[in-house]
């Protein structure tokens, strides 16, 4: 990715460019079935205009994945609070992880005799996806309910198995980052293993944001006597 790619036209830029460097972009290719693997060296106008599809349509919802992924600040009430997690992170996590296990099963099955190959990828992914889909359905179906039913403290049991979970998904983290040396690609790496990378080093960044705003920030409002 460089600098000034983000200053020319999204229709302007290569399919291929905007899938490797735009986390989530490669979902939206598909949908609109734009090729941006073998078929990516071509602009993203070309590209719409050779699939029948709207570039605009394509722009916009390239955009909306910019507006998910930029800084929005965090609400301090309560119930903003878990609404902002649920939409910015627990809707994020089952959008873009499937998406992420097809193109590590591809990657893994493309380059199967390249020494970087990161062997055991998509399984790590698909476990993560299954075992953060269980704690965040408990998240959504007891505790998040029972906080807004409350207004502080007397949760501590249901939190204390929540943090032993996020300290397993940390576990899963330093997997990832383990079987792709960090996110690190290989000289000349397609546009799928980059878009395999970008989008999986965002996952890690955004489960670690996810778990500082339960852990560090609506946790502590509902550990400690109950107060109603
Ligand atoms: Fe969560
Ligand atoms: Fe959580």
């Amino acid at each position: 990715m460089t600098v000034s790619n983000q200053r020319i036209p999204l229709s302007s830029r290569t399919v291929g460019d905007i899938a490797a460097t735009m986390p989530g972009a490669t979902g939206i290719f598909r949908r609109f079935k734009l090729d941006f693997c073998c078929g990516g060296d071509i602009a993203l106008v070309d590209a719409a205009r050779q699939g029948g599809v709207d570039v605009a349509e394509v722009e916009h919802a390239l955009n909306s994945l910019g507006e998910l992924g930029s800084a929005i600040p965090v609400p301090q009430q309560t119930g903003d609070l878990i609404d902002h997690i649920l939409n910015r992170y627990h809707e994020t996590h089952r959008r873009e992880l499937p998406e992420l296990i097809k193109l590590g099963r591809k990657v893994e099955a493309v380059h199967s005799d390249h020494p970087q190959v990161p062997h055991g990828l998509a399984d790590s992914l698909q476990q993560m996806l299954g075992v953060l889909e269980v704690h965040m359905k408990k998240e959504e179906l007891i505790l998040f309910p029972a906080m807004r039913r409350k207004s502080a403290g007397g949760l501590d049991v249901p939190i204390v198995q929540m943090r032993h979970d996020h300290d397993d998904h940390g576990e899963h983290l330093r997997k990832l980052e383990s079987i792709t040396g960090n996110f690190t690609l290989p000289e000349g790496a397609c546009r799928s293993w980059q878009a395999l990378y970008t989008g999986s080093a965002k996952l890690a960044n955004d489960l670690m944001e996810h778990i500082h705003l339960e852990n560090n920030v609506l946790f502590p409002r509902y550990e400690g006597p109950s107060q109603g």
